[in-house]
This record gives structure tokens, C-alpha cells and sequence, in this order.
């Protein structure tokens, strides 16, 4: 058999104990109730109770709030600091998450990985995914670990390490027990630099761009996830093996998935490595269960490793698209965000040009409200 694909991320740790204290705990789960939580019950769109992962929101608790919040900033300060201590100096945060599972509650249902990691080259960044409350639910999300999933992490399809894969498994038990897998390659381009500029005709081209590009790679993902219930495993294979790389698809070989997680206490952090798929776990949940968690992505920021890709579509994509402090410059390095004194989040204004294509894939932050302290 061919050997996993290694990378700098197998020597990280999984489980970081007590890198929070209660007090800390109890900061960001007031800052969760008084930002998300009653914004979420003021939305005439519940969701069902979904909540899906947004980006951004502690950075824009952070910039927006009437007094800065001095008790935060020596959070974000000691986790830097231990972050040095244990990962190595020059990693900064690119961005924030909130994680909150319950019944019904998803927060990243497909087997992926983030496809931000890619934007630099570098692979060595990771997630740190603090538990911060739960009921009967202490452990974190899954996670496909390469000593588990050997057989996976040596399949070529993957596209490790050039492309970040998200993993569509389909039906369990399909033709005599295997698995018809595919992988979606998220495509990361050099055009959307084109949001970099404060220049309408620039933006207007890169909105007609992310709609195309958003629109192929959906139907190709959408047609694939069709023909993978349609067709027997091994016609669905030879399909993709020879028309899939039009949609960035790619067939998996028959295998099973082993996920894992890993038990955690309030206070402690898994560490998602770049490399490793992960999801939010997909057991039922009893009616009451529920978990908090707060995400931060660090990837290294330095001279040699600048931004030199971008994703195409997405959340976080979006918002870095429009929103003034979050633009990343072609060929600079990440800036470090969360710990500057000003970032202006206030989001750029279509022109003309943009308003003639529309903005389909504007930001929606209008559940974000900043509380007064
Ligand atoms: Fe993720």
C-alpha cells in the first residue's frame, strides 16, 4: 500500500488541556449570549434551530463594541502566547468561529477540510476548537486522523497537499458493501484578487467570476451527488475517472471511513491539524444535548509565505471580499487582525458596475449586534 502524505501538522498535539480558565470560559459564553444568541432570537428565520458556522463574529464583537473589551484581549493574548510556546513563533489568526451543536444543529456537515489553509502554501496551520459548555456531549467534532485512515490519506484523489478536499461518502452499504465516495477539490484562484482593489469595474469582474465559477462547481457537485445514487460504484467511478476533473470531482477508491473524536473538558482545545478531514459529528442527539465551542484558525504569517491565492466561494471568502479590514493584499503576509488596535469593518459600497451584476454573493451580517457594555 502507498504511504499517507505527511505533512508538518502530524507532529501537532490533539488535545491542548486547560489552555482556558473558567474565567475565560464564562467571557466568551457572555459574549456568545449577548451577540449571537439574542441576535438568533430576534431573526424572523429560525433556521429550525440550525446554526451553521459563520466567521468573523468575535473579531466584529471585538472592533464594534462601545468599550473595548480589555478582559478579551488578554484571552486572545495568552492564547498567542501558549500558541508560541507549543507550535513554534509567527502564527497568527485568520480567523473566528463559534461551533454550536445540537439536534438539528449542524455546524459543518460535509467531511472537509478548510480550504483557507491553502491561501499561502503552507502546511502547517491548524484549529484550535475550545469547548466552552455542553450537556453530555464531551468530546469534539470528527475527525478523519491519518493513522486511522491510512489507506484514505494514500489515495491520490485526495489532492493533498495541492488542493483542500471536502469528501461526499454517499450510501452506506451500495453495491455489496462499498463505499462510492468522491472528492471535491475546492479550487483556490488567483482572480479573485480582483476584491483586493477599491476599484468598481475590478469588483464588477470578480462578481461576474464568483457567479460562474460558483454555478459550475455546484452543478458538477450537485450532478455527482445524483449520479452517486443512480449508479452502480463501479460506473460511477469510471464516470468521474474520466470527466470529473471538469468539475474539480474526483472518484475515491472503495474503503471505509474510520472518523474519531476526542474527549474533551470544558476549558480544553482540540487542535484540527490542516491536513485532517473533519465534520461535525453525525450521531442522533437526545433532546437537551448540546455543545458550545469557539474556533480560532492560526496559520503562519511571515515575509516568505504571502497570500498568493484566494478562495473562489464561501463564507468567510465573502466577507474578506467585502468588509475593508479583512482584504488580504496579493503577495503580503496575513495580517495579524486580532491583535491590532483598529480594523475597519465597515464593508465596501457597490458602484455601478458591481450594482449592474448584483452582488449574489454578498455578505449577510445582519444577525451580528454589537451589545453596549
Ligand atoms: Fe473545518
Amino acid at each position: 500500500m502507498a504511504r499517507p502524505y505527511s505533512s508538518p501538522c502530524d507532529k501537532q498535539p490533539r488535545v491542548l488541556k486547560g489552555w482556558l480558565s473558567e474565567a475565560d470560559v464564562a467571557h466568551f459564553k457572555h459574549i456568545y449570549r449577548t451577540t449571537v444568541e439574542e441576535a438568533l432570537a430576534n431573526r424572523k428565520d429560525r433556521m429550525d434551530g440550525n446554526r451553521p458556522i459563520q466567521y468573523y463574529d468575535l473579531l466584529k464583537y471585538m472592533h464594534t463594541c462601545r468599550v473595548r473589551d480589555a478582559r478579551l484581549k488578554d484571552i486572545i493574548e495568552k492564547i498567542h502566547h501558549r500558541v508560541e510556546e507549543e507550535f513554534g513563533p509567527g502564527f497568527v489568526i485568520v480567523h473566528d468561529f463559534w461551533s454550536y451543536r445540537a439536534p438539528g444543529s449542524f455546524p459543518a456537515p460535509i467531511m472537509h477540510t478548510d480550504p483557507a489553509f491553502w491561501m499561502t502554501g503552507r502546511h502547517d496551520g491548524f484549529n484550535l476548537w475550545f469547548l466552552l459548555d455542553h450537556r453530555d456531549m464531551a468530546y469534539g467534532i470528527d475527525v478523519l486522523t491519518k493513522e486511522d485512515n491510512e489507506e484514505l490519506y494514500a489515495c491520490s484523489a485526495l489532492g493533498l497537499p495541492h488542493a483542500p478536499p471536502f469528501l461526499f461518502a454517499g450510501s452506506k452499504g451500495k453495491a455489496g458493501g462499498e463505499c462510492p465516495a468522491f472528492v471535491h477539490r475546492i479550487p483556490l484562484r488567483m482572480w479573485p484578487m480582483l476584491f483586493e482593489w477599491q476599484n468598481d469595474l475590478a469588483q464588477a469582474l470578480g462578481t461576474l467570476c464568483c457567479i460562474f465559477s460558483t454555478w459550475w462547481l455546484q452543478k458538477a457537485v450537485s450532478l455527482s451527488k445524483r449520479l452517486q445514487d443512480a449508479l452502480p460504484a463501479w460506473a460511477f467511478r469510471g464516470l468521474l475517472g474520466i470527466f470529473g476533473w471538469l468539475g474539480s470531482i474526483y472518484p475515491l477508491p472503495p474503503l471505509t471511513l474510520k472518523p474519531r473524536h476526542f474527549e474533551l473538558q470544558v476549558g480544553d482545545a482540540q487542535v484540527i491539524r490542516q491536513d485532517e478531514l473533519h465534520a461535525s459529528d453525525q450521531e442522533p442527539l437526545r433532546e437537551g444535548q448540546f455543545r458550545l465551542a469557539i474556533g480560532f484558525k492560526f496559520m503562519k504569517s511571515s515575509e516568505s509565505s504571502p497570500v498568493t491565492r484566494y478562495l473562489v466561494n464561501g463564507p468567510s471568502a465573502t466577507l474578506r471580499r467585502h468588509i475593508r479590514g479583512l482584504k488580504l493584499p496579493p503577495n503580503r503576509p496575513l495580517p495579524d487582525i486580532y491583535r491590532m488596535d483598529e480594523v475597519d469593518m465597515a464593508q465596501d459600497k457597490p458602484g455601478p458596475f458591481s450594482r449592474a451584476v448584483g452582488v449574489p454573493m454578498g455578505a449577510k451580517l445582519g444577525r451580528f449586534i454589537a451589545p453596549e457594555k
